[in-house]
């Protein structure tokens, strides 16, 4: 990885093959001002478009593919913010693979990660094979960590973590991930699953939420 916020997760070597495209993890540090009319109201600035999110999508996923390889492997989702990205992912991946989603909530202000708590356990059993965790987001760290944690618990064998989005900044626990979409600075997000109060996880592309539009929803939590 560029930046050496790929603590990875596991001790082996990554593989030879892998693309040289995927290493490059493209750092984004300026808005783009051309909001969709519709979204304007709600979020500031366009960190990436829908256009550039299925273009390195394509690029995770042939890294993915040549790093897997024949074996068939368990593709585990974190709820509910990854489900637009591993949606695409799959459909990008030849396989073999299984698909099975966790749910980690984490309890906090809505833009601070807070506790920790399961909200949906695995279905598929993991023991002894080889694992790809997706998440949307890595900020603090402390969610892909935690599941990271619990699948070696679970006895599986081999674990590789994918996340679309990285805020290395924010970090509190070490840990990263093995394939990175974009790095961003420390702005809060919403957009392709991503959510403020379980909104805007609809939107196509990723865009800073409005300061106004937290203030609105605090003042609506008092009243
Ligand atoms: P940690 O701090 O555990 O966070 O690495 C991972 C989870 O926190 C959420 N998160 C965000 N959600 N916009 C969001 O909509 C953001 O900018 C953001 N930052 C963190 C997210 O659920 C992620 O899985």
């Amino acid at each position: 990885m560029k930046a050496k916020a790929a603590e990875k997760t596991s001790k082996r070597a990554p593989s030879p093959r892998r693309s040289p495209s995927v290493d490059e993890v493209p750092t984004v540090s300026r808005l783009s001002p051309r909001v969709p009319a519709a979204h304007k109201g709600i979020v500031s600035g366009v960190v990436v478009t829908p256009a550039q999110i299925r273009r390195r999508v394509h690029e995770l996923a042939r890294a993915i593919q040549s790093d897997f390889g024949d074996r068939e492997w368990v593709v585990v989702a974190l709820l509910n913010g990854s489900v637009l990205f591993v949606a695409d992912l799959v459909r990008e991946l030849h396989g073999p693979l299984i698909l099975d989603f966790i749910g980690v909530s984490s309890y906090g202000d809505g833009t601070e990660s807070g506790n920790l708590v399961y909200t949906k356990d695995l279905k598929l059993e993991v023991a002894g094979r080889d694992v790809l965790v997706v998440d949307d987001i890595l900020d603090t760290g402390r969610t892909l960590s935690e599941v990271i944690r619990r699948l070696r618990s679970l006895g599986a064998q081999r674990i590789r973590t994918c996340v679309l989005l990285d805020k290395p900044s924010r970090r509190v626990v070490k840990q990263g991930a093995d394939y990175i979409g974009f790095q961003i600075p420390d702005w809060f997000v919403v957009g392709y699953g991503l959510d403020y109060a379980e909104r805007y996880r609809h939107l196509p592309f990723i865009g800073v939420l409005r300061p106004e539009v937290i203030a609105a929803a605090a003042r609506e939590r008092v009243r």
